[in-house]
């Protein structure tokens, strides 16, 4: 948060904080993320958040990470014109396993 260059938002949904979204640089490329509280997901809420923030975050192209098991983040990035270039792995916990990721690339 003391990177200028990012930009992060607090999601509200009737006027409470539901999760956050954000957009920072990694690897040289901007990346973008978010996550909504569980008790309101399936609610269009990261849809409606992404849809805003890219608003807001001109910056192009930019990528996303998600997990391959993650099918509604997938879903929610690609309705906004994301398209799949590649794969990576990512291992949150040295000692867990990997988790396989896909690359997502909005032009
Ligand atoms: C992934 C996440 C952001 C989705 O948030 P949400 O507010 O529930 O998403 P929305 O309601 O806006 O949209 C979900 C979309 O995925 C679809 N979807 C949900 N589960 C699905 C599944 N198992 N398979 C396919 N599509 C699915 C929904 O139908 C909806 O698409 P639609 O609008 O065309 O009907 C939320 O679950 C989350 O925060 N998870 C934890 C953090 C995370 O994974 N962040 C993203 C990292 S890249």
């Amino acid at each position: 948060m003391a990177d200028e260059t990012v930009i992060i938002k607090t999601i509200l949904f009737d006027g409470q904080a539901v999760g956050n979204i954000a957009c920072f640089e990694m690897f040289g490329k901007r990346e973008v993320g978010y996550w909504i509280g569980k008790e309101f997901w399936g609610k269009g809420v990261a849809s409606e958040s992404l849809k805003q923030f890219l608003d807001i975050a001109l910056t192009r192209p930019l990528y996303a990470h998600v997990a391959k098991h993650n099918a509604a983040s997938q879903r929610v990035l690609q309705k906004f014109g994301f398209e799949i270039i590649g794969e990576d792995k990512w291992s949150p916990n040295p000692n867990e396993g990997e988790v396989e990721e896909l690359i997502l690339e909005l032009k």
